[in-house]
């Protein structure tokens, strides 16, 4: 039996164990939410919502941040990032669906591939599709990507690991 059912209209709802999931874009608004689930999950925040990005979340009835994923874009690529899932929500399949959130964006945006940086959990990804990559790669494909951007700022990227899907 499926531990939840989803319906699709412009938000997507989840019903679970007793339990309601709306998966929406955030907007402005949401970014002190956001900000403070990513950090919880402690994953880095900084330049989360800047111009130019698209992130969503999933939110309980009482619109508590349960799952998030933010997109940054390239000139045909985007970079997956934020991806998280509250921990005691995890394993009902929210972290992918917020992946699909990001992929269907970029398939109308017209992006060939997708990048992230992921020491921790590329397994996760791997599982998702992502092929490993190189940083080189990543930062050429995505060079003004906010992310980028910050990690190359902290002298972060030579110990980065980089992931790619092909759309
Ligand atoms: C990775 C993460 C987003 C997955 O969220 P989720 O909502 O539990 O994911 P899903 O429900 O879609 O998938 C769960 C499955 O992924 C597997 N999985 C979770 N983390 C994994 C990892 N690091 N490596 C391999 N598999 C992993 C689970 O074992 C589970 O497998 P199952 O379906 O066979 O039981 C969540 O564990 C998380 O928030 N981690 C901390 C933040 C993080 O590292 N984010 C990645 C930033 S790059």
């Amino acid at each position: 039996m499926p531990r939840s059912v989803c319906l699709f209209s412009h938000k997507l709802r989840c019903y679970g164990t007793g339990m309601s999931t709306v998966v929406r874009e955030a907007t402005p608004e949401d970014k002190p939410a956001l900000v403070s689930f990513l950090t919880s999950e402690g994953l880095p925040a900084d330049d989360v919502l800047s111009p130019g990005t698209v992130y969503w979340l999933a939110e309980t009835a009482a619109g508590e941040v349960i799952a998030s994923a933010g997109l940054e874009f390239g000139m045909d690529a985007g970079l997956l990032r934020s991806v998280a899932t509250a921990e005691r929500r995890r394993g009902e399949g929210l972290g992918k669906r917020m992946v699909q959130a990001a992929f269907e964006a970029a398939r109308s945006r017209r992006l060939r591939r997708v990048y992230l940086f992921s020491t921790g959990a590329g397994g996760y990804f791997a599982g998702l599709g992502f092929v490993e990559s190189s940083v080189e790669e990543l930062v050429i494909a995505l060079p003004n990507a906010p992310q980028v951007l910050r990690f190359s700022s902290l002298g972060w990227l030579s110990t980065e690991v980089a992931w790619r899907l092909d759309l």
